[in-house]
């Protein structure tokens, strides 16, 4: 039987800018780059994921009253997500993100969040009476409604997963209850302990750090190009990440603990997991844009059958 996961996170249009310099302070850049408007968001970007792998996804999340909302909610529509727990804003307009992605594949990313601050507990409550089988949020929306999840997830016995990202240091992890997995990427675990993860002695400083703060199975941190790290409690173990040539990272972070969530669902083996992860995120920075680079099940599980054997 299929998974069904609860997907409370955020929605954006993505202004993607493809160029070759970032200008600096008080500089105007000429480009000869390329821009595009491209659906996007954390929460959506995983969302897809999550339907592109072979899960029933219900995804929650609010958008304004505006153009962009109507092109997400078609994408959404057409991805077979489902969208019941959607809600329409008419204060606040749909997120919105400026990426500049650079010739490596490197990305910058400016977010407004819209109406991706204005989810409310009454909408979250209700889409967890339909008991899915998993919670997966990330931290793209306002602290309240990431809490009141969490905290009725666990007392209704469903697994929380959560993406940290994008890093924000204010946010109260204590208040979090016990997870399944816990997943930052660099940056938000450098946020969060002060740490750089840089080799696996500073990642298992940095896990023993975040286990002072949250009670996880598995805290996973996500290495880019160099993989992921993943600690039970006691031991720790890098998954190199998979050679891909990459054209654009935006996503990548999105789609490996999507997948990760959805395997460690299916089999409850996180090593396997991690790597299947791994072959999703790589798949995903091969690609430009943001849910459209995100792979099916098929190519996904192609590319681990690939690289395993
Ligand atoms: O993780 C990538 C996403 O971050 C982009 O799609 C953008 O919308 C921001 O939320």
């Amino acid at each position: 039987m299929k998974k069904r996961i609860l997907v409370v996170s955020s929605a954006n249009m993505d202004m993607v800018m493809n160029i070759n310099t970032v200008p600096s302070a008080g500089e105007t850049v000429i480009e000869n780059g390329s821009y595009a408007y491209v659906p996007g968001g954390k929460g959506a970007n995983s969302a897809v994921a999550i339907s592109r792998l072979g899960a029933e996804c219900t995804f929650l999340t609010r958008v304004g009253n505006d153009a962009n909302a109507n092109s997400l909610l078609e994408l959404y529509k057409k991805e077979e997500i489902d969208i019941s727990y959607i809600k329409k804003d008419d204060n606040a307009p749909t997120g919105l993100a400026t990426i500049f992605v650079e010739k490596n594949g490197q990305n910058r990313i400016i977010v407004f969040a819209g109406a991706n601050q204005k989810i409310d507990r009454e909408t979250v409550s209700e889409a967890l009476n339909d008991a899915p089988d998993a919670l997966y949020m990330q931290f793209e929306i306002n602290h309240d409604a990431i809490l009141h999840a969490a905290n009725e997830a666990y007392k209704k016995g469903i697994p929380v997963f959560i993406d940290a990202g994008p890093a924000d240091k204010t946010f109260p992890l204590e208040k979090l209850p016990r997870l399944e997995i816990f997943s930052p990427n660099e940056t938000e675990t450098l946020g969060f302990t002060g740490i750089a993860p840089t080799d696996d002695d500073a990642c298992m400083r940095a896990c023993l750090e975040l286990q002072k703060r949250i009670d996880a199975k598995y805290i996973v941190i996500k290495l880019g190009s160099k993989g992921a790290y993943v600690f039970d409690g006691e031991k720790g173990e890098m998954f190199p990440s998979y050679e891909i040539k990459a054209v654009d990272t935006t996503a990548a972070g999105d789609a490996f603990t999507a997948a990760l969530t959805l395997k460690y669902l299916q089999c409850q083996d996180i090593a396997l997991s991690c790597k299947f992860a791994n072959c999703a995120g790589a798949l995903t920075v091969s690609r430009h844009g943001a849910s459209s680079s995100i792979p099916s099940l098929d190519e996904t599980q192609a590319f681990f059958e690939k690289v395993i054997m």
